[in-house]
């Protein structure tokens, strides 16, 4: 796994150099459920503490089990893993080929992975003036070059863009007929999860879901994560990486979490809530551009020639963090990310933004 952090939501290293306390600290950098876990969850957890005197349950029966009952698919069709991104870490080696295509912009961890099985990789380049809008056509070009492995983030991030399903189905076919293998990350899904592509891709033995359980269900920390596929795929991905990567309190955690449907509900329509009147007052800051999002952050454009970094290192003066995207391959210095979080956290963010933006 890549050592130099270039994502969000380092806040232990960031507090860490500011001599204060993680908990001083106002993230809006990782892109977290801002509730918190759900107190089921947290009921769980505590209670079974006494079962970490035996080894996880490698069958990942249980979990499985829930998620098949939460998707409405069979519980074959899940791999368990210690988050998605041991999932991304263990595809290039599964996959055949050493050509890979990725979405751009998006999670660097795809990049990561792929380098350290020595796959070429190419960006397809979304540009910001169309929303990040995919142009089927021009991908279907890409892929003719002979490309092995498609990666593609729906809803996208940094950009919160929710592409729809009937431009997911026309991808899934292009990647069927140019023998690619599309790698579909949803790992904020949940927070819009009428759009996820899981119908179609359970019925492809060329395509993955990749869901992340730690950013919805408020568990970073604890690491949980599963891909959605065919049988037979999922069988394959079971049997990568090592046994026990995933720790018995991160299975307990994520029954758990699947079960407690008001919280989940309660999640969703505040997100929805919250990123209407951050919007709104974000518009009212006018040296800003702001993208469509439906996911659970925003990505933002400065236009007043201010870099992200100068935003973001002013911020950190009072303690909050952004995700300064720089970065991403695709975007430059002017843009950056927030995350959705609770009214009076996104209340402090906008009045120290309002003071920094000339
Ligand atoms: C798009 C995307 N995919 C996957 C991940 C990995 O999430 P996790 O490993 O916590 O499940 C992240 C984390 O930020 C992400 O942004």
């Amino acid at each position: 796994m890549s050592n130099s952090y270039n994502h969000g939501g380092n806040v232990f290293t960031v507090a860490r150099t500011l001599g204060v306390s993680p908990e001083q600290m106002l993230d809006f950098s990782a892109s977290i459920n801002p509730l918190g876990m759900s107190p089921l969850v947290r009921k769980t957890l505590i209670n079974s503490l006494d079962s970490l005197v035996h080894y996880p349950d490698i069958s990942h029966k249980e979990l499985k089990q829930s998620l098949a009952n939460h998707h409405g698919l069979s519980s074959t069709n899940f791999t368990i893993a210690n988050g998605s991104t041991e999932l991304i870490y263990n595809l290039p080696a599964m996959l055949s080929g050493n050509k890979a295509l990725i979405i751009s912009p998006s999670f660097s961890e795809y990049v990561g992975a792929l380098n350290q099985c020595n796959w070429q990789v190419e960006h397809f380049v979304l540009a910001p003036e169309s929303d990040f809008s995919i142009d089927i056509a021009k991908l279907e070009r890409a892929l003719a070059g002979g490309v092995n492995a498609l990666f593609l983030c729906n809803p996208g991030n940094p950009s919160g863009t929710l592409y729809k399903q009937s431009v997911i189905e026309s991808i899934c076919r292009l990647c069927q007929s140019a023998g690619t293998f599309l790698v579909l990350d949803e790992a904020f899904m949940d927070f819009c999860e009428e759009a996820s592509a899981k119908q179609i891709i359970v019925q492809s033995d060329n395509a993955v879901i990749l869901r992340s359980m730690t950013k919805f269900f408020g568990i970073p920390g604890l690491r949980l994560g599963y891909a959605i596929c065919n049988d037979r795929l999922a069988e394959r991905l079971d049997s990568m990486g090592g046994p026990w990567s995933v720790n018995t309190l991160a299975l307990v955690a994520g029954e758990a979490a699947l079960h407690d449907a008001a919280h989940n509900k309660k999640t969703v329509e505040y997100i929805q809530q919250q990123r209407k009147t951050l919007i709104e007052r974000l518009d009212r800051l006018s040296p800003l551009k702001l993208y469509p999002s439906s996911a659970n952050y925003l990505l933002i454009e400065i236009m007043n020639g201010q870099t992200s970094r100068e935003i973001k290192e002013q911020l950190l003066g009072h303690r909050i963090m952004i995700r300064d995207c720089a970065n991403f391959t695709g975007l430059t210095d002017r843009f950056f990310r927030i995350a959705v979080r609770t009214s009076k956290e996104n209340t402090l963010l906008i009045e120290n933004l309002g003071r920094i933006l000339k």
